[in-house]
């Protein structure tokens, strides 16, 4: 019997809820949609759901700008929907974990409408407040980090777009009523929450001004022209300068533990997942969150042996020093990032590909969460219209190219249909019914379908074929959990300077499981024999993804195929 908690043990699927199922067909997702596909996530072999704001929201940032943390978007549904929604996950034994976006709020939610009022109302301290720009820091969506109040006669800060003006956390207020939130949605229990933007709660207290000799525009295209790897160094060192004083600040730390607290005070073992990679947001492994996710592991242009490993050992290390081990997260793709197929592709082997990167998520030590449309190899379908764009901080950088940096309009929309989060945001594939079976035939969906769709990128054309990704997938997930060391077992790393393949060991007390994952398209023939924990053993096939007989392996001659995916018992 395993002791892990239920989040350790899990498969989270990020649910992208504008995009992923429309019940009402109105060419916008909604929970009658994923009620409908609940039984779609238990079959295919996921435990739980991250679902991407669902408030209400004037949808600057698409759900990212919350007006109203104690209700749900209408387009989405009613709150009694929602509970629908949770009740049915919960009776096929989903758990629905919800973001919450602490750092700021809409510029229309009527705690903002109040503090901008003018400077005494009773909100006036919940945002950031100033009477000049006190300085020259940047938003990363849209340029300046500071706006004009016309009814204030002042300036408040946001980190994001002006439409999410940042929350003052100095203020005990704002934690108390922040706090009353959680505990609504808790109450209503939902099993924890993704935590949005963490690291930009606090602000330097001395507001020292960025040196970076450029704006965010300018820098921004600075990093699109950089070639040489010097250059390339200079822009993201300007980058990480730019924005320094504007996170990672004192203070962030105890405000988890009081989150934790109140989540501690709700049984069911409710959870906290940081969207941040820094490992001291688990603070002594138990008093902070539950997870942060392994973002550097996805923080590369290819998936390499040697990139993975380095990875791994820096990443395990860390949680494990930490006085109550903490426990790894990884992912490979979110609402945020280029979609996994695309991003890890070489446009030859795409498909080879997306089978090893799903596989590792589902192999290494740690829970993993996937995004929606991963499981049928959904790619980024990059929008070359400007005016389709429906990322604001695309038609912003669109603009700024235009207008400011004088690049012509054919660039400047190539350039912001690739940096548009829109890319990997296109409403799920469902069959190659027209707009995929995403919302009715004669009706505009939000953002564009993909077509490719109609060419077997969708759910039910796969759902058909034993060799599709989907089915795939859905094995590998069912293996995974009949397979306790692919959950819980220790990684142990093989052959470590191989540099086609990566192998590795997952071992418990009473199981080891071999995978190794060949990302070359070489076929080769490796010998495990010299490997303590497998010599004079044999090893049983468990899974692969080529055709091969599931029978005993010799570990003096195993050979794999090209971009195989090979997992084995060893016993
Ligand atoms: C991170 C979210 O993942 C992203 O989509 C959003 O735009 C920003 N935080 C601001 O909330």
């Amino acid at each position: 019997m395993t002791t892990l908690k239920w989040w350790q043990t899990a498969v989270f699927y990020q649910i992208y809820p504008r995009s992923f199922a429309d019940g009402n067909g109105d060419g916008i997702g909604d929970f009658k949609g994923i009620i409908s596909k609940l039984e779609y996530l238990s079959d295919l072999g996921i435990d739980a759901i991250w679902l991407s704001p669902h408030f209400p929201s004037p949808n600057w940032d698409w759900g990212y700008d919350i007006s109203d943390y104690q209700n749900v978007a209408p387009e989405y549904g009613t709150l009694d929907d929602f509970k629908t929604l949770l009740n049915e996950s919960h009776k096929r034994g989903l758990r629905v974990i919800l973001d919450l976006v602490l750092n700021h709020t809409s510029d229309q939610h009527p705690w903002f409408i109040e503090s901008k009022s003018s400077r005494e109302n009773p909100k006036a301290d919940w945002y950031v407040w100033f009477d000049a720009p006190p300085n020259n820091w940047q938003s990363c969506f849209d340029g300046d980090a500071w706006t004009y109040v016309p009814e204030r006669g002042q300036y408040y800060y946001h980190y994001f777009m002006k439409q999410q003006p940042d929350l003052n956390w100095h203020n005990p207020e704002v934690k108390q009523a922040m706090w009353d939130v959680v505990r609504f949605w808790l109450d209503l229990g939902v099993d924890g929450f993704r935590l949005d933007a963490i690291g930009t709660i606090f602000e330097d207290a001395n507001l020292v001004p960025h040196t970076v000799p450029m704006n965010l525009a300018e820098l921004r295209r600075a990093r699109e022209l950089a070639k040489t790897p010097a250059e390339k160094e200079q822009v993201e060192k300007y980058w990480h300068d730019m924005f320094k004083h504007q996170w990672g600040q004192p203070g962030v730390h105890d405000l988890m533990k009081e989150l934790r607290a109140v989540l501690n005070e709700y049984d069911g073992d409710r959870m906290l997942v940081g969207e941040d990679d820094d490992i001291a947001y688990l603070g002594d492994g138990e008093d902070e969150l539950n997870l942060v996710f392994n973002f550097p592991l996805m923080r590369t242009q290819r998936l390499t042996a040697d990139h993975i490993r380095r990875n791994q050992k820096e990443r395990l290390t860390q949680l494990e020093a930490l006085p109550v081990k903490g426990w790894a997260c990884n992912t490979l793709g979110n609402h945020d990032s280029s979609r996994v197929y695309s991003r890890y592709g070489d446009g030859i082997h795409d498909a080879e590909l997306a089978r090893l990167s799903l596989a590792l998520m589902l192999t290494l030590k740690g829970t993993p969460f996937l995004y929606n449309g991963e499981e049928i190899g959904m790619s980024d379908y990059i929008i070359t219209d400007p005016t389709k764009l429906r990322d604001t901080m695309a038609t912003w950088y669109y603009e700024r190219l235009v207008n400011e940096l004088k690049v012509g309009p054919a660039e400047a929309a190539l350039r912001a249909g690739e940096m548009t989060r829109d890319k990997n945001r296109t409403p799920m594939h469902w069959s190659s019914a027209p707009n995929g079976g995403f919302c009715p035939t004669n009706v505009a969906p939000w953002l564009p379908v993909n077509p490719n769709y109609s060419d077997g990128i969708n759910v039910a054309d796969q759902r058909d074929n034993p060799t599709s990704l989907l089915n795939y997938y859905g094995r590998l997930l069912h293996l995974r959990k009949e397979t306790p060391a692919l959950i819980e077992g220790d990684y142990i790393p093989l052959h470590k300077t191989s540099r086609e393949y990566f192998s590795f060991l997952r071992k418990t007390k009473s199981q080891a499981i071999l995978v190794v994952l060949n990302f070359s398209d070489g076929r080769t023939e490796l010998d495990f024999s010299r490997v303590k924990e497998i010599k004079g053993k044999t090893i049983r096939v468990l899974f692969s993804s080529d055709e091969r007989i599931l029978a005993g392996e010799n570990p003096r001659k195993l050979r794999i195929g090209a971009y195989e995916v090979f997992i084995a018992e060893v016993k």
